[in-house]
């Protein structure tokens, strides 16, 4: 099989990272028949700086001419205090969602025993959590009307969402519920909001199509609460763009470290796969990034191209090296893993290297 993959590394880590997920993607590909092709392309403060535009066109083309894209990060601080300029990073992410038409966004949160002890919850709350955040991408709050009056002393964001729009992310929602523990959970807040009483409405009717799935509501409050309490109630949960980016920001942290989760925004044609971390520019050009998240959205693409067997191989290689105690500083801050050490363990298990760990593990060596 050829596939030709956008890639936009980003901001911050966000090149490094997308290089171990490409490492990994290369590993597939030799011990496969198939092929893939990479082509390039700016996206946020790199894409600012050299053509004023944070989504040039030419990156649009090569994402609409792409069988699948894969994003590192976005953001630079340089911008984060200023609110007054008009071209931001972010618009860059925002407008390839909206020009991709990626109305799904897709984050699975499932917790490793060999992290438990790094999640600020208590390990046995965190036990075993397995959910997946559906959360709608293209419309509400994020892309309504907005403005400021002319005196500058008021403004307004404006949150709109038609049942189209609702029923085309729900039967995603439930698709992935049919799949699962087959439970839905909508996120809402329909004691207070208009579209959320359109979402809670939308959703009871479309659920009829799905008899044997269990459909429960929540207000996002409570879910806020729920979540850190007791989360492992949650299979699937529902809910629009504001809600999803809060509560999914959250669920993250019963893993233990952001650096471990991927995502992926589907929609009518090309999809979209990204660490759900931040550009960390901190951290930017040290080496000492996860590449976990990214290497784990490469597994997804791999799946959305109906590649299951490569994606498993990838996902049991960071299980393989999670249980070694391999990581990198942010998951074993004893025995510490470069970005590219880590990126260059888990290609070589998954091109089946004989990998001895006991060298790992010492430092010496890598792989043989
Ligand atoms: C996310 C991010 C983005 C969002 C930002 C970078 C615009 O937080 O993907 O969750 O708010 O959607
Ligand atoms: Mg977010």
């Amino acid at each position: 099989m050829k596939k030709k993959i956008a890639v936009l590394a980003g901001d911050g880590i966000g090149p490094e990272v997308v290089a171990q997920g490409l490492k990994v993607l290369d590993a597939v590909a030799e011990r496969s028949e198939h092929e893939f092709t990479y082509c390039h392309a700016d996206i946020g403060a790199r894409a600012i700086k050299k053509t004023g535009d944070p989504l040039p066109e030419s990156t649009v083309d090569a994402c609409l001419n792409s069988d699948a894209v894969l994003l590192g990060a976005i953001g630079d601080p340089e911008y984060d205090n200023a609110p007054d300029l008009k071209v931001r990073p972010e618009q860059g992410l925002l407008r390839l969602r909206q020009k991709l038409g990626l109305y799904c966004n897709i984050r699975p949160v499932k917790t490793y025993k060999e992290l438990l002890h790094l999640s600020p919850l208590r390990p046995e709350a965190v036990e075993g959590v397995d959910m997946v955040i559906y959360r709608e991408l293209t419309g509400g709050i994020y892309f309504g009307e907005k403005g400021r009056s002319e005196d500058g002393q008021s403004a307004f964001d404006t949150c709109t969402y038609s049942v189209r729009e609702i029923e085309r992310i729900a039967k995603q929602a439930f698709e992935a519920a049919g799949h699962r523990r087959k439970k839905v959970t909508l996120v809402d807040k329909a004691n207070v909001l208009e579209t959320s009483r359109l979402w809670r409405k939308t959703v009871t009717e479309f659920a009829k199509q799905y008899p044997d799935i269990e459909l429960d509501f929540m207000y996002v409050d409570n879910a806020a609460m729920q979540l850190v309490v007791h989360p492992k109630q949650f299979d699937v949960i529902l809910t629009n763009n504001m809600f999803g980016d809060i509560i999914s920001d959250e669920a993250s942290v019963f893993v233990g470290s952001l650096g471990m989760l991927p995502s992926s925004s589907v929609g009518f044609k090309t999809s979209l796969f990204e660490p759900i971390h931040g550009s960390y520019p901190q951290a930017a050009g040290k080496d000492i990034a996860n590449p976990v998240a990214t290497i784990l959205s490469v597994a997804l693409m791999l799946k959305s191209l109906g590649l299951y067997k490569d994606a498993f191989r990838i996902e049991q290689a960071v299980s393989a090296c999670l249980n070694k105690g391999i990581g990198t500083p942010d998951l074993n801050p004893n025995i510490t893993y470069s970005c590219s050490q880590m990126g260059d363990v888990i290609a070589s298990i998954v091109s089946g290297a004989d990998v001895k760990y006991e060298r790992i593990s010492d430092g010496i060596s890598t792989i043989i």
